[in-house]
C-alpha cells in the first residue's frame, strides 16, 4: 500500500509541485494533503488542480498561542492520517507538543548548506561570508531549529556578482530535484544520507 504523504506550505508551493508530481508511477508514496498556514498561498489552487485535498489552518487567529495553532494543524493533519510529513517553504516555528507528535516522519528543506545558515536569509549570508559553494538541504525536523538528521544535499557554486536573488533562481531548480530525490529514498526506508549530483 503507498505511503501517504502530509505537505505543509506558506507560499507559491514550487517546492510542494515538485514532491507531488514525482509521487506516480512506481513512487512508494502519494500525496493526501496540502496545508497552508496562509490562505493565499498560491500553492493551494496548484495542488487542487492536481486533484490533492486542501486545507488552511490560518495562525494568524491563534496569536502568540503557537501550542493552539499546532494543536488545529494536528486536528487537520490526523484526519488525513499521513505516513511522511513534507514542510515545503512551510514558514511557521514548531514547538515541542508538534515536533514530537510527528517526529520520525516528518522532513523540510532549507536553502543552505546545513549545518552552515539555520533560519533566515540564508542566500545573503552566504555571499557575505565569501562562500564558494552553497546548495540546499534536507533533513528530519527534530525539536532543533533545521537541525535534524540530513538526509540529502545539492551543491552550486556562488558566482562572482552573485545576488541573494540570482543564487535563490539558481538554488531553487535544484531543491526541486533534491526534495523528491530524498523523499522516494525516504519512503522505501533509506534513510542514509547521499549528495546529489
Ligand atoms: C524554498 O526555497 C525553501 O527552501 C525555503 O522557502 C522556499 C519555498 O519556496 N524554505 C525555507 O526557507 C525554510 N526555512 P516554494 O514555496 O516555491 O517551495
Amino acid at each position: 500500500m503507498s505511503k501517504r504523504v502530509a505537505i505543509l506550505i506558506s507560499g507559491g508551493g514550487s517546492n510542494m509541485v515538485a514532491l507531488a508530481d514525482s509521487m506516480t508511477g512506481d513512487h512508494p508514496a502519494r500525496p493526501c494533503l496540502v496545508v497552508s498556514n496562509r490562505p493565499d498561498a498560491g500553492g493551494l489552487e496548484k495542488a487542487a488542480a492536481r486533484g490533492i485535498p486542501t486545507a488552511v489552518v490560518d495562525h494568524r487567529p491563534f496569536g502568540k498561542d503557537r501550542p493552539a495553532f499546532e494543536a488545529e494543524l494536528t486536528r487537520v493533519l490526523e484526519a488525513a492520517d499521513p505516513d511522511i510529513i513534507c514542510m515545503a517553504g512551510f514558514m511557521r516555528v514548531l514547538t515541542e507538543g508538534f515536533v514530537t507528535r510527528w517526529q520520525g516522519r516528518m522532513l523540510n528543506i532549507h536553502p543552505s548548506l546545513l549545518p552552515k545558515y539555520r533560519g533566515l536569509d540564508t542566500h545573503a549570508r552566504a555571499i557575505e561570508a565569501g562562500d564558494a559553494e552553497h546548495g540546499c538541504t534536507v533533513h528530519e525536523v527534530t525539536l532543533e531549529l533545521d537541525g535534524g538528521p540530513i538526509l540529502g544535499q545539492a551543491q552550486l557554486p556562488v558566482l562572482p556578482g552573485d545576488t541573494p536573488e540570482s543564487l535563490a533562481e539558481r538554488l531553487l531548480p535544484m531543491e526541486h530535484r533534491l526534495y523528491p530525490a530524498a523523499l522516494r529514498r525516504f519512503a522505501e526506508g533509506d534513510h542514509r544520507r547521499f549528495t546529489l549530483t
